[in-house]
């Protein structure tokens, strides 16, 4: 069979509507009981055939985006590489979509993608199973990048349980240009929690709340342990907290380790008050209305075959 030409696989940008945090372990990540929510927020990668492994980036804040080795696609395709054997090489093009450096995971959405488009290009044959095995090695996120949706991530965030919700949640997206680093927040947070014991646990009634597909319900379960670490590192997120309490969004909390934070909005018109509202009292860089669930990782063109 002859190679593909390219394969463009698209993977989501997620927010956190829970992130319930344990005391760190000894290899240095906290265990923690989180729901992730992929959003309407994507990244593209076409992966081409190649010698060896290259990469280039363009779209959303490409600029701040290493293109070298140490980019997190270029990582996947290496480490897939290594894992089947392969001596195929992939140049992967990189389209941006997620906001960068605000704890959406559109990093860990690149390498997802990369995974899948590199799996299909090479044509390992490797299980959806295995992939998620070696996405959990490049880090805490990359799993749920793949199976999308809305799921329950306990042990790092990377061991996954399907979650059900109905229906479509509608958010408002307060961005800040300035990232906020993961480990940082998590040093702050034990910095404020000395000695804590507790057992991460998401709570059942935010589970409820998706099944019943209710969104004021589902507002007032929201929750996030690292928000007032991410605050203590970024006392101005308070004020986006403050702004959004302004208008007629149900709630709104800080998204995973920040800085983005997400409200949530009754539907798609009072979503676009919301954010009228928010981007007019000046607090955020930039406002965006997103739905989710949104799916995983996938396949968006069909492979198309090289003339036999
Ligand atoms: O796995 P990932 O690269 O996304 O994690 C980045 C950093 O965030 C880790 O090195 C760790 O400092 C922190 N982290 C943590 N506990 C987690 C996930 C991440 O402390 N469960």
């Amino acid at each position: 069979m002859s190679a593909p030409a390219s394969v463009h696989v698209r993977a989501p940008g997620k927010i956190n509507l829970a992130l319930k945090v344990g005391s760190v372990r000894e290899d240095g990540y906290h265990p923690l009981a989180t729901v992730f929510q992929a959003v309407s927020l994507y990244e593209d990668v076409v992966a081409e055939p190649a010698d060896e492994i290259s990469l280039s980036v363009t779209g959303r804040s490409a600029d701040n985006v290493p293109t070298d080795s140490s980019n997190l696609a270029w990582r996947a395709a290496r480490l897939l590489a290594e894992a089947t054997g392969t001596d195929k090489g992939v140049h992967l093009r990189v389209t941006k979509g997620v906001p960068t450096a605000g704890g959406m995971g559109g990093g860990s959405a690149d390498a997802a993608a990369a995974l899948l488009a590199c799996d299909l290009l090479w044509d390992t044959g490797l299980a959806r199973e295995e992939l998620g095995e070696l996405a959990a090695e490049l880090g805490a996120d990359v799993p749920f990048a793949l199976t999308g949706q809305t799921a329950v991530g306990t042990g790092r965030g990377d061991a996954l349980t399907p979650a059900l919700a109905r229906g479509r949640f509608t958010w408002v997206l307060a961005l800040s240009e300035t990232g906020l680093s993961t480990p940082r927040v998590f040093e702050a947070w034990d910095a404020q929690n000395p000695g804590s014991t507790a057992t991460p646990e998401v709570d059942p009634a935010l589970m409820h709340a998706l099944v019943q597909g209710d969104p004021h319900e589902l507002a007032r379960h929201l929750d996030n342990d690292l928000q007032p670490a991410a605050i203590h590192l970024r006392p101005d997120l308070q004020h986006v907290l403050d702004a959004f309490d302004q208008t007629p969004a149900l709630a709104a909390i800080v998204s995973g380790s920040g800085p983005t934070v997400v409200a949530l909005a009754a539907g798609p018109g009072d979503a676009a008050e919301i954010a009228d509202a928010v981007t007019a009292a000046g607090v955020a860089d930039e406002t965006l209305v997103v739905t989710g669930p949104a799916l995983g990782a996938r396949l968006v063109e069909p492979v198309r075959a090289e003339t036999d």
